[in-house]
């Protein structure tokens, strides 16, 4: 009998053949206009498998919403059809591809913005860091309230422009501190408007892109990605239960049909730094994100941690039902990850020196497997 990480399962309108999923992962090897080139397709074909899903990386949901450099966008004709290349190119491999949408509010700095305008957030908070230019974080703007819709609606927008670019359906970036999480934690949320406040006014944001994304292109080519435990980016909510389990129940009551629910793990260690000794020892032993997968009743992706211990994918999917378990760390390293998995390859170890940097180098030229010449670890 197969290994339950390797049946198939149904996510929205696709029928997966296996649970092996490849997190969505920045890379930052589009072009300066934020067009994705032809060294991407060739990245996303060597890692589409039949029946497979990709979730490509945080992409830019228009001009203003900020971003890394070379990251990629989806809000313009040039773009689409790049990424359309993409697509068709995992297709060809009978794979599947969503697309991940996001916008950075306050995680991004005016240098990256058109005019140089200064990022915008629910609140007039910074981030207490460095931001992408090595300078301190700026003070965001915070929003009007008539300018919430009008983010709303660059969702929607985006998520059309993804489904014309051959996108099997999208996901919305919920998670890392990025304007969706910015809305949705209580440290970083002070409005005294509709959409801040008591934890119904927090998820109003979230809940809202969702409700329109899903009318736009239909519940079952939409899913969503939250990270209750992430510090990532100043995150802090004061009662992450009951933050995340009221919108999950909203999702389960109001959209049951959404393709799924992403969940980071809090023993998620990928943010260069992490120390697990020091840092995080209490989150990993208390914290879980059981409670969301207890209340929602369909596809459940978890993600973070299967990197450096990929048996625990096998266990979890076993014990689990509709879990998907989603690859980013490994999958960068791995080709061919979903076959070393299959049949028990070891795995070749990920350059972190590469992630953001570094053109083919760490992006298109980890080894297939070859077992003449192993030198990989052991899952
Ligand atoms: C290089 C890199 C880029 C990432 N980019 C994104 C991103 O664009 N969107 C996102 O939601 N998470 C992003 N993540 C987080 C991963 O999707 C994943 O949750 C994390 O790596 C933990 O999984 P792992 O232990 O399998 O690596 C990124 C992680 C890495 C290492």
């Amino acid at each position: 009998m197969s290994p339950a990480l390797f049946t198939p399962i149904k996510v929205g309108r696709l029928l997966l053949s296996h649970r092996v999923v490849h997190s969505p992962l920045t890379r930052r090897r589009a072009d300066a206009d934020h067009v994705p080139v032809p060294l991407m397709i060739e990245y996303h074909q060597q890692r589409a498998s039949e029946g497979g899903l990709i979730i490509a990386e945080g992409t830019l949901i228009s001009e203003d919403c900020g971003g890394y450099p070379f990251a990629p966008g989806i809000y313009n004709d040039k773009q689409i059809e790049k990424w359309r290349d993409i697509t068709d190119a995992v297709h060809d491999k009978k794979g599947f591809i969503y697309l991940q949408l996001l916008h950075f509010g306050r995680a991004s700095a005016s240098a990256f913005i058109p005019g140089n305008k200064i990022p915008v957030s629910p609140s007039a908070i910074a981030i207490s860091d460095k931001n992408g230019v090595g300078e301190d974080y700026e003070v965001p703007r915070a929003l009007e309230t008539e300018e919430i819709s009008q983010i709303i609606q660059t969702f929607v927008e985006a998520s059309k422009n993804a489904i014309s670019a051959g996108f099997d359906g999208v996901e919305i970036h919920g998670a890392n501190g990025f304007l969706i999480d910015q809305f949705i934690n209580s440290s970083s949320n002070l409005r005294t408007d509709k959409y801040g406040g008591s934890i119904e006014n927090r998820a109003r944001f979230v809940l809202e892109v969702v409700e329109n994304v899903t009318k736009a292109i239909g519940e079952d080519r939409t899913g969503v990605r939250f990270s209750p435990w992430s510090g990532f980016q100043d995150m802090e909510d004061d009662t992450p239960y009951e933050t995340w389990g009221y919108i999950v129940n909203q999702f389960q009551e109001k959209h049951p049909n959404l393709a799924y629910i992403h969940f980071i793990e809090p023993r998620d260690d990928y943010l260069p730094g992490y120390n697990p000794e020091v840092d995080r020892t209490e989150i990993l032993e208390n914290d879980t994100i059981e409670p969301f997968r207890k209340a929602w009743k369909g596809p459940f992706i978890t993600a973070g941690g299967y990197t450096t211990t990929p048996k625990r994918a096998f266990e979890t999917t076993e014990r689990l039902e509709n879990t998907l378990i989603g690859f980013g760390r490994t999958f960068i390293a791995n080709p061919d990850l979903v076959l070393r998995l299959k049949n028990d390859w070891p795995l070749n170890k990920y350059d972190r020196s590469t992630f953001y940097e570094g053109g083919s180098v760490g992006y298109t030229d980890y080894p297939f497997y070859n077992p003449e010449k192993v030198n990989g670890i052991k899952s």
